[in-house]
């Protein structure tokens, strides 16, 4: 019997219905879509309206991955949530979206990894799966960013940028050869502080002042080009560490899932490893940074247009907040 390995069951996105284009932006902010666009490649993003909650953004989502694996949620035995925008400080979001599940003693995990979320719990779950632990898991990135950043000059470098949204997975066990090859994750908390968010923090004493919510501590900060640097550097290390791994060579890989944090960087590391274009999709433009939901949005773009079918090889290439940078490699 070959082994066991963790197959992608079924995917599913959503979005929430409020486009929010460049020029939007333009009106709350000394910005342009000349200026978004040519640094980043956004033309829109999704906003959740006001009371929406990342469980009402992850929920359409989910219940499209359970229909595409042709599971019932009962069958569920475990959840990873992937996500930097928590639903409250806690307990953890994977909380709110088990009890909007309807389940009551499945264990429920939250996972911070920032923009590498997804793959961290890809990781997690595919231990959990070859160990035998769980045998149907839901895995989900969700973010809701646009309810905390700042729309105003001071923060304009950062709220351009991310989006709302939420991509999910059914993983359970296969010994047919498909499912995930490997997958490796890497950190460095040295530059924690390069895109962070600062407060509320317990690492603070108190963990908010007035002067930190003047000074706009409780928004995300980042030093974009140092971030720029780093993430040029680590991709095509950690999409080496796949290639290598499993000796692929690029004819091998049907597709590469890069996080989408920048599409000049996904274009830069394509092009230094000749990467063909048409290899690398993108749905940046649409939605801009959606964190730890940005590639298993993009999955679930490509499994459904046919870009990405059974028995294709991914793979897939995140860098972020922490910092971290992952890659996996997927039978499909
Ligand atoms: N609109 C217009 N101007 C803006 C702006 C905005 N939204 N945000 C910043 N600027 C200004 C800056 O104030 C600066 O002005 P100055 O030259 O007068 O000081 C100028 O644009 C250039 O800023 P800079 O930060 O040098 O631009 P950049 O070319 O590095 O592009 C990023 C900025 C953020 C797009 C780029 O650094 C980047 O993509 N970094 C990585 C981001 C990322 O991947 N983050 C997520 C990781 S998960």
């Amino acid at each position: 019997m070959s082994q066991i390995r963790t197959r992608i069951a079924g995917t599913g996105m959503n979005v929430p219905e409020r486009v929010v284009t460049n020029d939007d932006l333009a009106q709350r902010m000394d910005t342009s879509d000349e200026w978004i666009t040519q640094r980043s490649g956004i033309k829109t993003r999704r906003h959740a309206d006001h009371g929406t909650t990342p469980t009402d953004i992850a929920l359409p989502a989910i219940e499209r991955a359970l229909e595409m694996a042709e599971t019932k949620k009962e069958d569920i035995d475990c959840i990873i949530a992937a996500t930097l925008s928590s639903q409250h400080y806690f307990p953890g979001t994977a909380f709110f979206v088990q009890r909007a599940l309807g389940h009551n003693s499945i264990p429920a995990i939250d996972l911070r990894a920032q923009c590498s979320g997804f793959l961290y719990g890809l990781q997690v779950a595919d231990s959990f799966i070859r160990a035998g632990t769980y045998k149907k898991i839901l895995l989900v990135g969700i973010e809701l960013h646009s309810h905390a950043l700042e729309f105003a000059d001071r923060g304009r470098d950062v709220a351009v940028l991310f989006g709302d949204g939420c991509g999910a997975a059914v993983l359970e066990p296969t010994t047919d050869g498909s499912g995930v090859l490997s997958v490796h994750l890497h950190s460095e908390g040295t530059h924690a502080e390069r895109l962070w968010l600062q407060v509320p923090a317990l690492g603070n004493d108190p963990c908010i002042t007035h002067q930190d919510l003047e000074e706009g501590r409780q928004y995300p900060k980042m030093d974009g080009r140092f971030v720029f640097k780093h993430a040029c550097t680590r991709l095509p290390e950690a999409i080496m560490e796949a290639m290598s791994t499993n000796e692929l060579t690029l004819d091998d890989v049907n597709v590469f899932f890069f996080h989408q944090a920048n599409l000049r960087i996904n274009e830069l590391v394509g092009k230094m490893m000749g990467i063909p274009a048409e290899k690398a999709p993108f749905n940046i433009d649409k939605y801009g940074n959606c964190s730890a939901a940005s590639i298993p949005m993009l999955l679930d773009e490509c499994v459904r247009d046919g870009r990405f079918k059974r028995g294709d090889l991914g793979v897939m290439a995140a860098f972020g907040s922490g910092f971290t940078w992952a890659s996996a490699a997927v039978r499909f």
